[in-house]
């Protein structure tokens, strides 16, 4: 392992923003919330009204529960079309193509936005209220950043490596059902056991205190809404309260680290030798990416899993009988209820995307969930079928350099389990309506009622 003596980060970097006067803090954090969210917000709830798609998609509480119906609305206009937030694309040809594009990045060019803005931005900048869609995350910055970052986190994240976790996964999905053996009532599955699950897992591989998983999940819950635009203010302000936990809850963990280094991950990236070391920021932002990615997404596959299975009883019983087929169902639900939906990139150098010319600076939103049920792709894309030869063709964990880390481990999580589920609790039902989170890009239950059997 290559670490050296622990010592305090380097000062370089990305500017840090401005000294944190505490009486300046409420002016600041209104300036984010006004350029971030609230402009948007008005922006968006316009283009609603007008009809829209993507406004709807945002703005509307019933096309975000089920937005499918709109995905198919957008797909008849053609591979790429015009919304409010600019060119859209439903096609997994058109998406794919983008993801791989050396024309496209994840970069936002702020230097072409006006002074105000430009402005606001600086000036709201903090990094205890930093998101996971924020720079220096490595999911919003283009290489030469982007390499970097992945290339001091991918280690641990080998198919190696994640087939090395599978026992400490199997024998955390168990200790959890455990506790929920002989519960005749009707119990919370997401509490008890979808949310739980990953946070567990990730908390065991990145070295930081399963103790505080409660915590996380609930930092972690406020923060996911951080990645849908314009949130209301209610929202974006507990979105913050959690941001601000979650990173004063590392600053601490990071000196802890720094004093007495352990073998684990986030060890060795607070110990780097001088000339690898990470910033103070980009430290928060890797190590805050990873945490929440790693349970903010797969609490989601586990979720959508259940209750499309409840759905379609027969193939819980068939995986059941044969285990084998769970790869193929795993598949089969991240491309048919997707748990990541969209995401975008902007055109660094103007291309032509499915017959249309884009200029650079061109912000293009992929749907992923749609382009996982493009009929040019998936034959009969709406049916469920866990045994259809294709599905791991989606995109549901994107495409290009950005391609989801955690893929290995979250498919790992959700084969180990909802097998150990389906053997413990052969009987389970749905006991009751499942609640669908309220957020965009992010797509799974909130509350889960299920009866064990
Ligand atoms: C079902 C579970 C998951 C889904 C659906 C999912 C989906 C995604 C998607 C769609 C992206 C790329 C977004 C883009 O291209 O703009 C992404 C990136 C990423 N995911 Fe996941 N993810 C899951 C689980 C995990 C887990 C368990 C981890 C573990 C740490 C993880 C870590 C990451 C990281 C670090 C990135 C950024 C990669 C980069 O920018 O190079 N994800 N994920």
């Amino acid at each position: 392992m290559t670490t050296t003596s622990p010592r305090p980060p380097r000062a370089a970097g990305p500017p840090a923003g401005p000294a944190p006067l505490a009486v300046l803090r409420p002016v600041r954090t209104a300036t984010r919330y006004a350029v971030r969210h609230g402009l948007p917000a008005v922006y968006l709830a316009r283009a609603a009204r007008r009809g829209d798609p993507v406004g709807l998609l945002l703005r509307d509480r019933a096309s975000r529960e089920d937005p499918y119906d709109l995905y198919e609305r957008l797909r008849a206009r053609g591979p790429l079309s015009r919304s409010a937030l600019g060119p859209v694309t439903t096609s997994h040809a058109v998406a794919t193509e983008v993801l791989r594009s050396d024309a496209a990045g994840v970069g936002w060019d702020r230097s072409q936005a006006p002074a105000l803005i430009r402005w606001a931005l600086r000036f709201g900048d903090e990094l205890d209220a930093t998101g996971v869609a924020e720079p220096p995350s490595m999911l919003v910055t283009d290489p030469p950043g982007h390499t970097r970052f992945r290339r001091l986190v991918s280690r641990a994240f080998t198919p190696r490596a994640t087939l090395a976790s599978e026992p400490m996964v199997q024998r955390t999905a168990e200790a959890l059902l455990d506790r929920l053996t002989g519960r005749g009532d009707v119990v919370d599955l997401v509490e008890a056991y979808a949310a739980q699950l990953p946070v567990l897992v990730i908390a065991d591989l990145l070295g930081v205190p399963v103790e505080r998983r409660e915590d996380f999940l609930r930092w972690g819950a406020a923060a996911a809404a951080t990645l849908d635009p314009g949130l209301p203010l209610r929202r974006y302000l507990a979105a913050e309260r959690g941001l601000r936990a979650m990173h004063a809850f590392l600053r601490g963990h990071f000196d802890r680290l720094r004093r007495d280094p352990g073998e684990d991950l986030v060890s060795r990236l607070v110990t780097l030798p001088e000339d690898e070391a990470l910033t103070e920021r980009e430290l928060h932002a890797t190590v805050m990416l990873l945490l929440g990615a790693g349970f903010e997404t797969t609490v989601n596959l586990l979720g959508n899993a259940v209750v499309l299975l409840d759905a379609h009883r027969d193939q819980w019983d068939a995986l059941r009988a044969d285990p084998a087929g769970w790869d193929g169902a795993v598949e089969e639900v991240l491309r048919h209820d997707s748990p990541v939906q969209l995401t975008g990139r902007t055109i660094t150098r103007g291309t032509e995307v499915a017959g249309t010319r884009l200029p650079a600076g061109t912000r293009v939103t992929l749907l992923l969930g749609a382009a996982n049920r493009d009929p040019g792709v998936f034959g009969d894309p709406a049916r469920f079928d866990v045994t259809r030869a294709n599905a791991r063709d989606h995109l549901a964990f994107s495409g290009g350099i950005h391609y989801c880390l955690g893929a290995g481990l979250a498919r790992l999580e959700g084969v180990v389990g909802l097998r150990v589920l389906s053997e413990r609790f052969p009987r389970l039902r749905v006991a009751g309506r499942p609640v669908r989170r309220d957020l965009q890009t992010l797509r799974g239950f909130e509350t889960l009622p299920v009866r064990l059997g």
